[in-house]
């Protein structure tokens, strides 16, 4: 039931992993669902499990996972799958101007998808028509996912992910 008819609950979808294996399938889900082109803003605490997430949404397009780690030192990573995808973290960078410098506007406007972690330290940066994913840690290995979609243009990905996915529970 509707309990709120305010709310078209058409933007944002809630999802809860008990464990690793939920989160890849909500990652193959994505994988499945994100246009090419999309700009995905990771945010959570330190091992919430943002890397793990772009593991599985690669995995997913056919990259090997084990290529997928924390560009710690790297601050870009591109892969090749059956979709590219393009992997970002922030964490390191010392402000905002310096992720400027790597002039991410090119792999906004390619057809890449574009996972960020730490997106929240270079909010400024990123387009204005993205999906928000907020990682929270719930438990040793529960974690609840917060998906978000920023502007116009992706509210139908989130409806997609209402079909694909329970909505708040665990699968
Ligand atoms: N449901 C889950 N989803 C994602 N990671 C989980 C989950 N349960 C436990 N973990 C663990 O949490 C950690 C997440 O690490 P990582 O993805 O590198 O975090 P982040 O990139 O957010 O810092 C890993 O050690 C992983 O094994
Ligand atoms: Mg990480």
């Amino acid at each position: 039931m509707q309990v709120n008819p305010e709310f078209d609950g058409s933007e944002s979808f809630i999802f809860t992993a008990a464990d690793e294996s939920q989160t890849a399938t909500l990652g193959t889900a994505l994988a499945e669902v994100l246009p090419a082109g999309t700009t995905v803003a990771l945010s959570g605490t330190l091992g919430a499990g943002k890397t793990r997430l772009v593991q599985a949404v690669a995995g997913a397009a056919g990259v090997n996972p084990r290529e997928v780690v924390s560009p710690t030192f790297v601050l870009i990573q591109e892969y090749s799958g059956r979709r590219k995808i393009v992997h970002v973290d922030a964490y390191r960078l010392k402000d905002v101007d310096e992720f400027f410098a790597l002039g991410p506007e090119e792999y906004f406007a390619s057809d890449a998808l574009v996972l960020v972690e730490w997106a929240d330290r270079v909010l400024e940066a990123l387009p204005a028509e993205r999906i928000d994913v907020h990682i929270e840690v719930l438990g040793t290995t529960r974690r609840r996912f917060e998906i978000r979609a920023v502007g116009e243009k992706y509210r139908e990905v989130i409806a997609d992910l209402r079909s694909m996915l329970p909505d708040g529970g665990s699968c």
